[in-house]
């Protein structure tokens, strides 16, 4: 499976949910690829911060012809997760239209989901190619024991993809796994880490797959 995290807002959390979905499924030792499609390498940069080797490759591969490359480039896996870019581009374009799913990480307010109308019009694009391209949003970034707002829901009203259950929440342990490690790892038996591991739970219940 190739899931893309993607919005054309620049902090809206496609790295960090990126690096920490990719975790999640390699700890149930599955072969993941992390593609890091963002020219600005962030995902690589991430890797490159450990002391150590990180739990999945991350590979650079920010080019135009990224879903025609990607098949080969997977034969030795069984899922990649995809860092795309934030600026609609042809590079966004190949990112989205390599995936299988498209996470659109949001924050919880109702403007956030408006100014992702140009990413959602960037999936109904790539989607007049792949019909079976699928899409949501992921609340990233909600504040803690705040429910998400029913004018979130409203604004979300729009679009023509759901809102995953699972919201990831505004946490030092997600700012602080930017210097190279996930919170899987930093604080595995915590609510950020209980957070990643729903996501994978429910993204993998939305692609209809038993196990990663
Ligand atoms: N859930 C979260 N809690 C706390 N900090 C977060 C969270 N998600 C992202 N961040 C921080 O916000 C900043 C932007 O996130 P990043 O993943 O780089 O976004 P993007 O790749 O979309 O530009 C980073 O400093 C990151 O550590
Ligand atoms: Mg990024």
């Amino acid at each position: 499976m190739i899931i893309a995290l993607a919005s054309l807002k620049g902090g809206a959390g496609k790295t960090t949910l990126a690096v920490h979905l990719a975790h999640a499924i390699a700890l149930s030792k599955k072969r993941v690829l992390l593609a890091d499609a963002d020219p600005q390498s962030s995902a690589s940069d991430w890797a490159a911060a450990r002391s150590d080797k990180p739990p999945f490759p991350v590979v650079g591969i920010a080019r135009n012809t990224l879903h025609r490359d990607l098949p080969e480039l997977l034969e030795n896996y069984d899922h990649c997760v995809i860092d795309t870019p934030p600026r609609v581009s042809a590079l966004a374009r190949s990112a989205i239209l390599a995936s299988d799913l498209v996470l659109i990480p949001c924050q919880p307010s109702s403007y956030d989901i408006w100014a992702a109308a140009e990413t959602v019009q960037l999936v109904e694009e790539a989607r007049g190619f792949k019909p079976d391209l699928k899409a949501a949003f992921l609340i990233n970034r909600r504040i803690v024991n705040s429910a998400i707002g029913r004018e979130v829901e409203e604004a979300l009203k729009d679009y023509p993809f759901p809102m995953l259950k699972t919201a990831i929440a505004q946490r030092v342990a997600f700012a602080e796994a930017s210097s190279g490690y996930t919170v899987l790892e930093t604080e595995p038996n915590g609510t950020a880490a209980k957070e990643i591991k729903q996501l994978a739970k429910e993204v993998l219940k939305l692609m209809g797959v038993k196990t990663w």
